[in-house]
């Protein structure tokens, strides 16, 4: 009776290995995988003659078994290999490649424009012990402008309208509301700058609908005008020459008591009058002033004690004034002819 059993299995596993050998594509080798390896394929058939072998000869049923499911397995394997490296040469074969054309070169990225202006205005204040603030771009009506002593009917927020959010939140119009957020979080004496994005309903070739500002921030006792006008005398110097001449004009902010404009000295025309100064010799480059006693106290901070001076400056401005670019829309219109010039 084994005996039987024994060739059965012998011829079933040499048809088995036969069949894949000669198998002349995938399909066919799965069709055969189920045939002969499938749960309820032929080797595992051969289980049920257990019942019919003697108690001492069941064990080697198994053994055998498992040998015949092992070599096919292996054979199934091979067969793979062969089949996949047969399909891969036909496919060679039929491509015409000239293996000697010049590969492309991937374009290297750089640094962006507006990116390594902000870096280089960063640099000059981290050189001065100032350190690097951020603050969220949906930002509370609170900072944006309550904090910052814009009551809610002044007429100086129309100049800032912005972008409502479903939360009640607003796209933040400056970066001022750091200066709140700041000092609520650490105790004076303080020096920061705030780098980042903002938003306004502007859109012509001088402003653009979103931009980014550089705030700074510094609380100490006994500042005045004339620390102010020292820092950014020297940061004008940094970025636009050491012959930078700089002037402070009253102007008003409602976070600034008194406020000024600064402007620097005509770097296109050396003061003679260009169409880039529109003639009067002065380019206005950033706003300022001395904050506002309430702003401090928002900022929990006592002005009997201490006090101090901000400002805050557009990047893409000075990035304009830097390069002599004319359309500020050109630095978000990701265009490499534009793009590439500032690279070196
Ligand atoms: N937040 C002002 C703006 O966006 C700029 C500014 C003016 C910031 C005076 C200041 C400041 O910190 O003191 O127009």
């Amino acid at each position: 009776m084994s005996d039987l059993i024994w060739s059965k299995l012998q011829a079933l596993l040499d048809d088995g290995l036969n069949a894949v050998n000669s198998a002349s594509d995938e399909s066919v080798l799965t069709a055969l995988q189920k045939k002969y390896l499938g749960k309820k394929g032929e080797i595992q058939a051969y289980m049920q003659h257990m019942k019919e072998l003697s108690p001492a000869e069941r064990p080697k049923l198994g053994a055998l078994v498992n040998e015949a499911r092992d070599r096919l397995e292996a054979k199934f394997a091979e067969a793979e290999v062969k089949l996949q490296n047969a399909k891969l040469m036909a496919d060679l074969k039929l491509r015409r490649e000239d293996l000697t054309l010049p590969g492309r070169m991937p374009v290297r990225g750089a640094e962006h424009i507006l990116q390594k202006t902000q870096r280089e205005i960063e640099d000059i204040f981290l050189s001065m012990g100032f350190e690097i603030a951020k603050g969220p771009q949906s930002e509370w009506d609170y900072f944006n402008f309550e904090a910052l002593n814009f009551p809610a009917d002044h007429p100086a927020r129309d100049m800032q309208d912005t972008l409502m959010l479903e939360n009640g939140s607003l796209l933040r119009t400056h970066t001022s509301p750091v200066q709140v957020r700041t000092m609520l979080n650490y105790e004076p004496p303080i020096r920061i700058i705030a780098p980042g994005t903002v938003y306004r309903r502007d859109d012509d070739v001088t402003h653009s609908p979103m931009f980014h500002q550089i705030e700074g921030l510094h609380i100490e006792k006994g500042l005045n005008l004339t620390h102010l006008r020292g820092i950014l005398q020297l940061f004008a110097q940094s970025l636009f020459g050491k012959d930078t001449k700089i002037r402070l004009r009253p102007s008003f902010f409602p976070f600034t008591e008194p406020s000024v404009e600064v402007d620097i000295a005509c770097i296109f025309c050396g003061q003679k009058g260009c169409r880039l100064c529109k003639g009067c010799g002065w380019i206005e480059i950033l706003g300022a002033g001395m904050i506002d006693p309430n702003v401090l106290k928002a900022g929990h901070i006592d002005p009997e004690i201490w006090s101090g001076w901000a400002f805050g400056v557009g990047i893409e401005r000075v990035a304009m004034l830097l390069h002599g670019i004319t359309d500020i829309r050109l630095f978000f219109e990701s265009d490499m002819r534009f793009l590439s010039q500032f690279t070196k």
